[in-house]
């Protein structure tokens, strides 16, 4: 008893939660917390039930809850896709949102409803374990791995190879912080690699006139209050040593990592006060020798976006990437990509980091039917517009930490901004609720952030903003420019700033060059002030 008082002191309400029991253990909770209901959930509870992807929604005292499905690489069989539709339909108000790493939430979910739903996902081979949690989440992958005329290696294999190594592995059940890996073997970074705690990207090296691919290792990236873009270590890492030199470096961040703060607990604190050679040192003492890094093989970065339809990898075949608006879609629309993949692609859908949806493996010979789909027709009016490009997190809807709204304001402004920019801006625009960062705003052209502002004496939501995120070439992130704008001005100030981007870029200009080039960011402040 005094040996555990003396382990848990100092330690934040969670690390105390995990200390009770393992968040894994969860699962054998799951029949009692259904028959007894919400009320008899202890706030250890609470905290253990995002190992199976559950959180409670806003507002808490409903006892609703978010409901977190997993989705290795995003790959769901149309079968797969009608099981949660169903699930959707009969416990989720028929709601779906598709998050930055690939997973499907539904909301509304109560704890009687958990049996039922818990077997169906079961059967249909779909799991939310560890899609929340303090542990290896949702790992992203390439949503084109397999498929990808672009790319150099596969990826697929060796994300599911990191999904079976971590999935149920109680020697990471009980990580400081939550723990973000990606993989892709394709140019374009559609992993946004410099985002997660570790990341693997394609590299290569010259040995005896022969070109042999492996990975170069990113470590350390992360966003929330703390931003910083993931560190690229000197190792080439073969396509067989990934899962080893996760396992390290989930073991590194287990064993060294900081639990005292929640908000200084991820790997990135680690990095920056041991610096990289320690870190590596450490890393290679735990996996034997690794080569040094050969070329990164790097392209341009597509923002994890694939609209329309494209060529595969093998000949005669093409996938069509549908833009999904805010992420967001019913159950019922799922359920018609389900039967648009069944009647034209291979069975199976691909949910994108970039919240939207492909139809992988179309023959050459139905192209032209597929093309006269109602479905495929009414995404015509999304090509190149920013709703389609954009970006947004859960917001104030249903996360229980949101400050504004963000999925109906975000189609609002982006709806005012199409219009009013029929031309077609390649503008990338990100709406996350909070500090939390789901959205990604400071890799975005224009991030916005949810805060509040006092206006005549009345507090009022307002955005936070961010210009000039990228993540092409090695990435930087957006600057935040000082002051507020109210939701309600947002179109306006926005339709200003656009304006000088369109009448003075030149030809083919980023919207981050852009911003370089001309100074926006004091511009914007002068706008701020108006
Ligand atoms: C009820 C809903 C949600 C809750 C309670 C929630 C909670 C959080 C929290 C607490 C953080 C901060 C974590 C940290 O500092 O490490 C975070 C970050 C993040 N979340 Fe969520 N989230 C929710 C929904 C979403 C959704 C819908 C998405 C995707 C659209 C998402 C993707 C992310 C991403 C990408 C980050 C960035 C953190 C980083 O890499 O540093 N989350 N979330
Ligand atoms: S950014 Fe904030 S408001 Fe949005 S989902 Fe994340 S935690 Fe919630």
């Amino acid at each position: 008893m005094g040996e555990q008082k003396e382990k848990t002191q100092g330690l934040n309400a969670a690390e105390q939660a995990k200390l009770e029991k393992d968040g894994l253990d969860v699962v054998q909770d799951i029949a009692r917390f259904a028959e007894q209901g919400v009320t008899a959930l202890t706030p250890g509870d609470i905290e253990r039930l995002k190992w199976v992807g559950l959180y409670l929604q806003r507002p808490k005292e409903d006892g609703n809850f978010m409901l977190r499905i997993k989705l290795p690489g995003g790959l769901l069989t149309t079968a797969q896709a009608r099981v949660i539709a169903g699930i959707s339909r009969d416990y989720g108000k028929n709601g779906l949102d598709i998050t930055t790493r690939h997973s499907l939430q539904f909301h509304w979910i109560r704890l009687e409803g958990l049996p039922d739903i818990f077997g169906r996902l079961t059967q249909a081979g779909l799991t939310t374990l560890q899609a929340a949690g303090d542990c290896p989440r949702g790992i992203v992958v390439n949503p084109l791995a397999g498929i990808d005329a672009e790319e150099c290696l596969d990826a697929a294999p060796w994300g599911e190879a990191l999904y079976q190594f971590f999935q149920n592995n109680r020697d990471f059940s009980n990580l400081p912080r939550k723990f973000k890996i990606a993989i892709t073997g394709a140019p374009h970074n559609s992993i946004q690699a410099e985002l997660n705690d570790i990341s693997f990207v394609p590299a290569e090296k010259r040995e005896s006139g022969k070109i042999l691919y492996g990975f170069h290792v990113l470590v350390g990236g992360g966003l929330s209050s703390q931003p910083q873009l993931a560190t690229e270590l000197d190792l080439f890492v073969l396509p067989e040593q990934v899962v080893a030199v996760a396992a390290a470096v989930a073991a590194i961040f287990r064993d060294h990592g900081y639990r005292e703060k929640r908000n200084h607990a991820r790997l990135k604190f680690l990095l920056n006060d041991w610096g990289v050679e320690k870190f590596t040192q450490e890393l290679l003492s735990r996996t034997g020798s690794l080569q040094p890094g050969g070329k990164r093989i790097t392209g341009t970065w597509n923002g994890g976006k694939f609209f329309g339809i494209h060529p595969q990898k093998q000949a005669g075949f093409y996938y069509l990437g549908l833009a999904i608006p805010c992420g967001r879609l019913t159950a019922d629309e799922l359920q018609e990509l389900a039967g648009l993949a069944e009647r034209y692609g291979d069975g199976t859908l691909r949910t994108t980091n970039s919240q939207d949806i492909l139809i992988p493996g179309i023959a050459e010979t139905v192209l032209a039917s597929l093309k006269q789909e109602p479905l495929v027709k009414s995404q015509h009016k999304l090509q190149g517009t920013m709703t389609a490009q954009a970006i947004t997190c859960t917001g104030k809807e249903f996360c229980p930490f949101a400050i504004i709204e963000t999925k109906a304001f975000a189609a609002r402004l982006l709806a005012q901004l199409d219009e009013a920019f029929p031309e077609k801006l390649p503008l990338r625009i990100h709406v996350s609720g909070c500090v939390h960062a789901c959205a990604q705003p400071q890799i975005a052209d224009i991030g916005l952030q949810g805060t509040m502002v006092m206006s005549d004496g009345v507090a009022k939501e307002a955005a936070e903003v961010w210009l000039g995120g990228t993540l092409e070439q090695q990435g930087v992130l957006g600057r935040k420019i000082a002051g507020k704008v109210p939701v309600d001005q947002a179109a306006a100030t926005l339709v200003r700033l656009l304006s000088l981007y369109r009448d003075e870029r030149l030809p083919e200009e980023p919207f981050g060059e852009f911003v370089k080039r001309t100074g926006l960011l004091d511009k914007a402040v002068n706008e701020w002030s108006k």
